[in-house]
């Protein structure tokens, strides 16, 4: 079946002084059709439509489709209109001086399109339990009644309804201190770290950031020049005596408290206070990613650093991507007051505003109770799937692989006792058609660390047993060679 373009124009080379009209016309659609520009198969605007785009008379339009078709580029059918033909002679293939050089293939992590899923791949949420159904009524609701405003532009700070949602839920679910005043719409967290960083640090500052941690985090601050100072971090946390030995006056601080990313342990009320005061001190931002707080499964959730923060130090980042679905797209981050202009003409001269619509179909999500009933459900379902990994592992793998971190989030590290590189662990998980990612990723030292991070989210626990028996076949594998 042909496919349509009439409606889209061609853009051609201007045509040289000594090319006659229908000479310059007949090259530059052959070459179209010889470099790819007009695909086989693809179908034509009709004579009239065409002369029009290209200001030529219909005669001459109908003299240069006639021509293209006697030499076997063209196919027509009166009434069915003009179409490239699906096989083009091959010898002429080669002969076009504008064939383009074969596009570079990019490096195969900068798409997740068509990666497969598989077991444990850590950052996935389950989409297929999103509701479809209600996103795609309210998302029709809105273009149904798309008004100027809503089209035509947006405000960096945010869709305001949007703005007041966000603070409230935030108010009330984590603990965090904000008037809609101090939201700020992003695309997610990425873009927040990366406008924070270019705000707050100047080429050779100091930053901390928790070690392991968060490599995006990382990326976004080396990009803007920072002295990264990896500060480790133990079962309370980041260690901020060590912090303040390291890089006393840091411009900056990176944190994870609720789940540290990746070891999943949660930042204690002492050392969120020492931070606090170190920063208000030093005069240094914090700032506190609280990337999958939402999916808590035991114990009280823990409210946010932001909360505790009374002098303004704490910028609060917040993303939907991984509580809806990640290619949505959309984030948040409060501001203190004070920092609120500088901030927003950043993110200003970023990219403007996110998409207006987006934003507007995500406020009736949240405030019609889609957010709470759809956060309610995925708890439950990753609880379960928590309890399933954690059997599996316990029945295939036993002592030889314990998991911790598994109060919170999508994933959690495994640690193994054999003696070797988490990188080679996870290529051999890899070859048996298993991603473990190894926990090496996020060592911002350098350190190493044998264990891997082993996402649950995404997988129903038939799937969680079936590679459980494929990780638990590496893990022997190693230990034996170990033995001998
Ligand atoms: C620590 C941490 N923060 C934030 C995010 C989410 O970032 P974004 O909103 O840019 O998708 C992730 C995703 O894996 C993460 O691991």
């Amino acid at each position: 079946m042909a496919k349509l373009i009439s409606s889209l124009e061609l853009p051609l080379s201007p045509r040289p002084a000594n090319k006659s009209l229908t000479d310059w016309l007949y090259a530059e659609l052959r070459c179209a059709i010889l470099d790819g520009r007009l695909k086989r198969g693809v179908r034509l605007p009709s004579t009239r439509d065409f002369a029009l785009q290209h200001c030529v008379s219909r005669g001459i339009a109908m003299l240069v489709m006639e021509q293209l078709r006697d030499e076997g580029y063209l196919t027509s059918k009166t009434g069915a209109g003009t179409w490239v033909n699906e096989r083009l002679p091959d010898d002429l293939l080669t002969v076009c001086a504008r064939m383009p050089a074969k596009p570079e293939k990019a490096p195969a992590f900068l798409s997740t399109t068509t990666r497969a899923i598989r077991p444990f791949q850590s950052s996935d949420p389950d989409v297929t339990l999103f509701p479809i159904d209600i996103w795609s009524r309210l998302n029709s609701r809105h273009w149904r009644r798309a008004t100027k405003a809503l089209l035509g532009g947006g405000d960096s700070a945010g869709y305001a309804p949007l703005r007041n949602a966000i603070a409230e839920y935030l108010g009330t679910s984590r603990g965090v201190q904000c008037q809609a005043s101090q939201v700020i719409v992003v695309t997610g967290t990425q873009q927040a770290l990366d406008l924070v960083a270019r705000l707050f640090i100047r080429p050779g500052e100091s930053a901390w950031i928790e070690d392991p941690g968060y490599f995006a985090a990382a990326w976004a601050l080396r990009n803007a020049g920072a002295n990264i100072v990896p500060v480790p971090v133990d079962a309370d946390g980041m260690d901020v005596k060590r912090g303040m030995q390291l890089a006393p006056r840091a411009k900056l601080a990176y944190v994870t408290p609720a789940h540290q990313a990746p070891l999943g342990v949660t930042m204690s009320l002492e050392r969120r206070i020492a931070l606090l005061r170190w920063a208000q001190s030093a005069k240094s931002i914090i700032v506190e990613d609280d990337y999958d707080s939402e999916f808590r499964f035991s114990g009280v959730p823990i409210p946010a650093l932001q909360g505790l923060d009374k002098t303004g130090s704490v910028i609060f980042i917040g993303s939907f991507n991984k509580v809806l679905f990640p290619s949505l797209r959309l984030g948040y981050i409060i501001v203190p007051e004070q920092l609120m202009d500088k901030v927003l003409r950043m993110k200003y001269q970023m990219d403007l505003w996110a998409n207006s619509i987006n934003q507007a179909v995500l406020t009736d999500f949240i405030v019609d109770g889609h957010l709470g009933r759809h956060l309610r459900r995925m708890r439950e379902t990753y609880a379960e799937r928590r309890c399933a990994l954690q059997d599996a592992a316990e029945k295939y793998v036993g002592d030889s692989l314990q998991l911790s971190g598994m109060h919170a989030g999508l994933a959690t590290p495994a640690f193994y006792r054999a003696p070797v590189a988490s990188r080679e662990f996870e290529r051999e998980a890899a070859d048996q058609g298993i991603d473990a990612t190894s926990l090496e990723r996020y060592s911002v030292s350098k350190r190493r660390i044998r264990g891997v991070l082993l996402g649950f989210a995404a997988f129903e626990s038939r799937e969680i047993n079936h590679g459980m028996q494929k990780l638990a076949a590496v893990v022997e594998k190693f230990e034996r060679n170990t033995k001998h």
